[in-house]
């Protein structure tokens, strides 16, 4: 089986930003209450212009350039989003072009806030099997287009952004052990029927606020910890490793109470989290290729680092994934060797 290394890294966020202090003269709320209750300070909105695949396309460019990988050699982009621009064509097919991806294959991932684990767990199984050996993730959302504004209990909890992330087959890096799980039978703590789907006895379509975001926010924090710690451990397991050997944990960012809770559930010290929950709130499927694009940035990934990662989100659909990650793709015995072979030269 093929080993894959993260090649580039990118994010993009709208410019605009909204902070607690607008959305108290928006709904009956105030920025000690979200603060106290998610850590959220503030989050991103877009424009009227932007869409998912805008987005996704800025996070895209973005990671090539980290990767210097042109976008001829993609082989396939995955795009997992809940707000995709139209019913289609794909966000993965409109970033394709826009890239100017001529060789890719493209599709989305329609998985709520599991949209970027199960579109990277997908594409990790393209590679390992040697059938592509490049491979753009993408996690892009504008759920603010899908959010009802005079909802406290959701309209403070999320905002837009994009996350991407490049994957090339290598000798070294990769996912260890991963778990995808569902439960369709809690669909209605948390859901969104859209326009499109659902219809009554009398073939009525839904109610405009049942398109909009639906949630039992209070069963969704129990679940959401219960069922991330659980991901984890799973995913320990079939990695053959323990929780000691976790060098950085990458949640979903819905709620800071909640990363604390599935931290303490673990045995893992905060320090060891990955936080962005307070600057942008809760973007579904992006908070985690928006999360490892900026911890790359700052220094906090390291050649062979174990990643955890885990989300949960509308289905109920959730998971998680132990990836050891690597820029270089370089076997360790390589790279202490080819360090060595450096030093003597110099
Ligand atoms: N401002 C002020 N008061 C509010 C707000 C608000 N924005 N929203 C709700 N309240 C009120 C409620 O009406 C309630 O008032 P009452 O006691 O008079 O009835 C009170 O605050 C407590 O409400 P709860 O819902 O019990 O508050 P809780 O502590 O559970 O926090 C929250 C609510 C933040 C939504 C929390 O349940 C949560 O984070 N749940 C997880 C939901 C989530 O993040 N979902 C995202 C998708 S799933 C995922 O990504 C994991």
């Amino acid at each position: 089986m093929n080993r894959i290394r993260i090649a580039g890294t990118g994010h993009y966020l709208p410019e605009r930003i909204v902070t607690n202090a607008e959305l108290e003269q928006m709904v009956q709320t105030s920025d000690q209450w979200i603060q106290d209750r998610t850590g959220i300070k503030e989050r991103h909105i877009a424009a009227p212009h932007e869409t998912s695949s805008s987005l996704g396309l800025a996070a895209a460019r973005m990671a090539l350039e980290d990767a210097r990988i042109d976008a001829e050699d993609i082989d396939l982009i995955i795009a997992g989003t809940t707000t995709p621009d139209g019913m289609f064509p794909s966000v993965a097919s409109l970033v394709q072009d826009r890239l100017g991806a001529v060789n890719a294959g493209a599709f989305d991932v329609s998985a709520a806030c599991m949209g970027f684990l199960s579109a990277l767990s997908a594409a990790t199984q393209f590679i390992a099997t040697g059938t592509y050996k490049r491979v753009l993730v993408l996690g892009t959302e504008v759920l603010s287009r899908i959010l009802n504004w005079q909802d406290r209990g959701t309209c403070v909890l999320f905002g837009d952004g994009a996350g991407a992330v490049l994957l090339e087959a290598a000798e070294f890096g990769g996912p260890l052990g991963f778990v995808l799980r569902s439960d369709g039978s809690k669909k209605l703590a948390l859901y969104a029927e859209g326009p499109c789907g659902a219809r009554d006895a009398e073939g009525n379509g839904p109610a405009p606020h049942l398109c909009m975001i639906n949630m039992d926010g209070p069963a969704m924090f129990k679940l959401a910890v219960h069922c991330m710690t659980d991901a984890i451990r799973e995913a320990l397991v079939k990695s053959q490793l323990k929780v000691d050997d976790v060098d950085l944990l990458v949640p979903h960012q819905a709620n800071l109470r909640i990363i604390q809770g599935t931290a303490k559930a673990l045995g893992l010290s905060m320090d060891k989290a990955y936080l962005t929950v307070h600057k942008y709130g809760n973007t579904s499927s992006a908070t985690i290729p928006i999360a490892l694009s900026e911890a790359a940035r700052e220094g906090r990934l390291h050649e062979g680092d174990r990643l955890a990662m885990c989300s949960i989100g509308g289905g109920l659909a959730w998971g998680g994934m132990i990836f050891e990650y690597s820029k270089t793709g370089i076997a360790p015995a390589r790279r202490d060797s080819a360090l060595a072979e450096a030093r003597a030269g110099s």
